[in-house]
């Protein structure tokens, strides 16, 4: 039986964030949500908070080589873990088929995420083929990959030539020790550095690095990541520090683990000064701020200390095909049977997909205390993507 934090949550618990209200009290009958009439079905798509939808997140497998403690901790997601078979992934045709429709809704970024998704295979052959799409302004989608580098190094090169525009890569810690205990699984860190240094030479320019801060546990390792790359790679590559999030319920997540992104910039300008950044977008996860020595630009991706639902312009696809409208949502909505019986017309996904989008309402960041009681299911990160 899948468990209750795999985004596949009983009817009431649906019933819940079908009705934004309290899973334990909403009627035990959940009616699936239908596309609305009402919902435009081109670029001026607003949510219930009149948010446009601009990105889509897709997961393109369940399974990861690390086991980081705050996604995937062993003792939860040990070799007897059962993920997806590979029948119920999305074939590369069905995820164009949703990114088409999301792009003719306004949608401008496609990031692939998983899991790892350079464990899937041919992921160039995805990359080239949503490359060929087209936004509503006529241009090319922008393409964006989230990975742990484990595997970049021997992949950069054909990713890039595929047309994939732009690059993520976690990296919790410089030092080896300290790495090998978030990944869990023993993976040098000199081997996600080799990985970053071919994707620079493969042609990705700011790449964004990620590191998930855990107070106690790895936030020794801030200043020496800040400081290994501003003397490395200067602007070229742009380190973010992100809250430790209670996404899942898996990982054990404490408030006293959260180190405040405020103290850790504290911490940061004390040895190397600091000026804040306009942000490049509305809608942008990370507050940036850039040394004042010119030595490049830095992140703080604060979801725990100041929320930024109200831009939020968000969906996720898991590899299975649900969609979710937040980070935080317990449930997805399926759109595999509709995608396996499309058959030729993807009008209908359209309706489906701005339907989905015209009745959200998340916002959990900024509800956190309150829906951490109401809410206890939360799918998990490596099911939805970063
Ligand atoms: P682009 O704007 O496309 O470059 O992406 P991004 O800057 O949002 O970066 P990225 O995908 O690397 O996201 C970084 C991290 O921010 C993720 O791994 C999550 O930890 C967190 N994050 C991203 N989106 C959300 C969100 O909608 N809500 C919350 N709470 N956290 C998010
Ligand atoms: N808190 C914050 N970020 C997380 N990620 C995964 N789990 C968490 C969490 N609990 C993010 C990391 C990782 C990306 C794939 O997802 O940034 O790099
Ligand atoms: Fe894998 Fe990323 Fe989750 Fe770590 S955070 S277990 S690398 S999906
Ligand atoms: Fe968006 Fe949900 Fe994250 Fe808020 S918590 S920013 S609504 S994904």
């Amino acid at each position: 039986m899948p468990s209750s934090c795999d985004g596949r949550m009983g009817p009431a618990g649906a019933a819940a964030q079908n009705a934004g209200m309290d899973a334990r009290t909403a009627p035990l009958l959940w009616i699936p949500r239908v596309a609305s009439e009402a919902a435009p079905l081109d670029g001026t798509l607003r949510d219930r908070r009149q948010r446009p939808w601009r990105d889509l997140r897709i997961s393109l497998t369940d399974r990861c080589n690390f086991r980081c403690s705050y996604c995937m901790p062993r003792s939860r997601f040990g070799p007897g873990h059962r993920f997806l078979p590979q029948a119920q992934l999305l074939n590369f045709e069905e995820i164009t088929q949703v990114a088409r429709q999301a792009l003719a809704l306004g949608v401008g970024t496609l990031r692939l995420t998983g899991g790892e998704p350079l464990l899937r295979r041919d992921l160039a052959g995805l990359v080239r083929q949503l490359a060929a799409l087209q936004t509503l302004e006529g241009t090319a989608p922008d393409i964006a990959l989230t990975t742990n580098g484990s595997l970049l190094a021997g992949q950069a090169a054909a990713l890039r030539d595929a047309g994939l525009n732009r690059l993520t890569v976690s990296l919790d810690a410089l030092d080896d020790a300290v790495f090998q205990r978030m990944n869990d699984v023993g993976f040098p860190v000199a081997e996600v550095l080799r990985g970053l240094e071919a994707a620079q030479r493969a042609g990705f320019e700011r790449i964004k690095v990620n590191m998930v801060v855990r107070r106690g546990v790895n936030d020794g390792e801030a200043l020496p990541l800040a400081g290994y790359f501003r003397k490395n790679y200067g602007a070229g590559m742009v380190l973010r520090f992100i809250e430790f999030m209670d996404a899942g319920c898996h990982n054990g997540w404490k408030l006293d683990e959260v180190l405040p992104s405020d103290v850790l910039r504290e911490r940061i300008a004390g040895q190397w000064p600091l000026l804040p950044l306009a942000a490049t977008r509305d809608g942008e996860t990370a507050q940036r701020w850039r040394y004042a020595d010119g030595n490049g630009e830095i992140g703080f991706i604060s979801s725990v200390s100041h929320a930024f639902c109200g831009d939020c312009t968000r969906a996720r696809l898991t590899a299975d095909g649900r969609l979710f409208t937040c980070l935080f949502a317990p449930q997805g909505h399926d759109l595999r049977p509709l995608l396996r019986g499309l058959q030729g017309s993807e009008s209908l996904l359209r309706a489906r997909l701005a339907g989905i989008w015209a009745q959200r309402g998340d916002a959990y960041s900024e509800q956190r205390e309150r829906l951490r009681r109401l809410q206890p299911e939360r799918a998990d990160m490596h099911v939805l993507g970063g």
